[in-house]
């Protein structure tokens, strides 16, 4: 069988990732959650004093520390998952706190990370087989990927979504503050000068504010399937 990369695009909690993971499962293809990746640089810059409580980046120091933040996913039986690794770490619950998702717009908007990690997401791209999800997967990482979606949901349904995933993790967080964040993260994205979220001419649109996972992955397997035989 013909393998493939699916490239995921869209808003934030606008369920790429776990419809990612769902067509990764069924095709045996590896998962990439991109944006794990800008938290992680975004986790690595809050630890060692790269950024403050104004937002203010020290992006000369941050750009020269690129080469030293080794990022890798290795697959988790407990979680049917591939977990995340910063320099060996396991940072899978820390890059899921409200202060890394508060300062990733800032960190994801400097070019030259962005430059680091797309290059990165290309190299795990390269023998094919992926399923990889962010906001400029179809347009700059992988402009000749085979299948393309650009995923949108309300945001009201997306907030919603944030804030069952945090409060099942027990984190206390108003649905005030995630719609907030949420509105912030989108306009960062839409407004970025250097890999904006953007629907590539090619993409597919799908907007599943009110479809289950099920029905998704109904709609999906029926173009995989085509595009694979
Ligand atoms: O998908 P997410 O919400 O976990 O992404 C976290 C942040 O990273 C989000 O603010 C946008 C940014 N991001 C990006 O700029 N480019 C990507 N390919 C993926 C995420």
């Amino acid at each position: 069988m013909r393998k493939i990369i699916i490239a995921i695009d869209g808003y934030s909690s606008s369920g790429k990732s776990s419809f990612a993971k769902s067509i990764a499962k069924k095709y045996g293809y590896i998962f990439i959650d991109t944006g794990a990746m800008y938290r992680a640089v975004t986790f690595y810059a809050m630890q060692n004093g790269l950024i403050d409580s104004t937002g203010a980046v020290d992006t000369a120091e941050l750009i020269k520390s690129l080469p030293q933040i080794k990022i890798t996913f290795r697959y988790n039986p407990d979680i049917e998952a591939s977990s995340i690794y910063l320099n060996g770490q396991k940072i899978d619950e820390q890059i899921r706190e409200v202060t890394v998702s508060d300062n990733v717009y800032i960190i994801s908007g400097i070019p030259e990370v962005r430059e680091h990690l797309v290059a990165l997401q290309r190299e795990m791209g390269k023998e094919k087989g992926v399923v990889m999800d962010g906001r400029d997967i179809g347009t700059v990482v992988f402009p000749d990927a085979e299948l393309k979606i650009f995923m949108t949901a309300d945001p009201e349904i997306r907030a919603m979504r944030r804030y069952m995933e945090l409060s099942q993790a027990g984190k206390k967080v108003s649905l005030e503050e995630i719609t907030q964040n949420i509105l912030k993260r989108d306009n960062a994205d839409i407004t970025r000068t250097v890999g904006p979220l953007k629907k590539a001419e090619d993409a597919l649109s799908l907007d599943n504010s009110n479809l289950s996972v099920e029905q998704q992955m109904m709609w999906v397997s029926e173009k995989i399937d085509k595009l694979i035989k």
